[in-house]
């Protein structure tokens, strides 16, 4: 039988502890044991990007994270980005722009936009296609989903969005 450790992070700003096995990943075990679906997987091998989450701060492929890598950290996903029924800045210029097709992208999207906004005060359109050229679309064709971004940057430089 494999060996489980216990594993305590905080997922969401909750603290959060169970037993995991060491090649668990951190996707099965958002996914899987703590039924937050909203990270999908898409390749299961690191390409997609879909599968995006936020540990400490810092974007990780989920399916290639151990869960146990997350050991004591922070785990932000896409169900952790809204305030109750607000969204994020980031999710609601997705939604006014029109960024949003099947959403299979969409939360690792997000999520690489989030960290992209939390350290650059304003990106230019290079800056938003570098950190989004790992992150797959199959739908949309990039443009509207560059456009969200510039668009919250834009709201938050001006002050209309926290
Ligand atoms: S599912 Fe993780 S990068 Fe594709
Ligand atoms: S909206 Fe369908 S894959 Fe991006």
């Amino acid at each position: 039988m494999a060996k489980l450790q216990t594993l305590a992070f905080e997922v969401n700003g909750e603290a959060v502890e169970l037993a995991v096995r060491s090649q668990e990943t951190l996707l099965e075990v958002l996914r899987e044991r703590l039924e937050l679906t909203g990270s999908k997987e898409g390749c299961g091998e690191g390409v997609c990007g879909a599968c995006t989450v936020l540990v400490d701060g810092a974007p990780r492929r989920a399916c290639l994270t151990l869960a146990l890598e997350a050991q004591g950290g922070q785990v932000l996903t896409v169900e952790g980005l809204a305030d109750g029924a607000e969204l994020s800045l980031e999710q609601q210029a997705f939604v006014e722009t029109g960024a949003v097709q099947c959403g299979f992208c969409t939360p690792g999207m997000l999520l690489a936009s989030h960290d992209l906004l939390s350290r650059q005060e304003q990106p230019d359109e290079a800056a938003i296609r570098q950190q989004l050229s790992g992150h797959i679309c199959r739908c949309t064709g990039y443009a509207k989903i560059v456009e969200a971004v510039a668009l919250a940057a834009d709201r938050r430089a001006k002050g209309e969005a926290s």
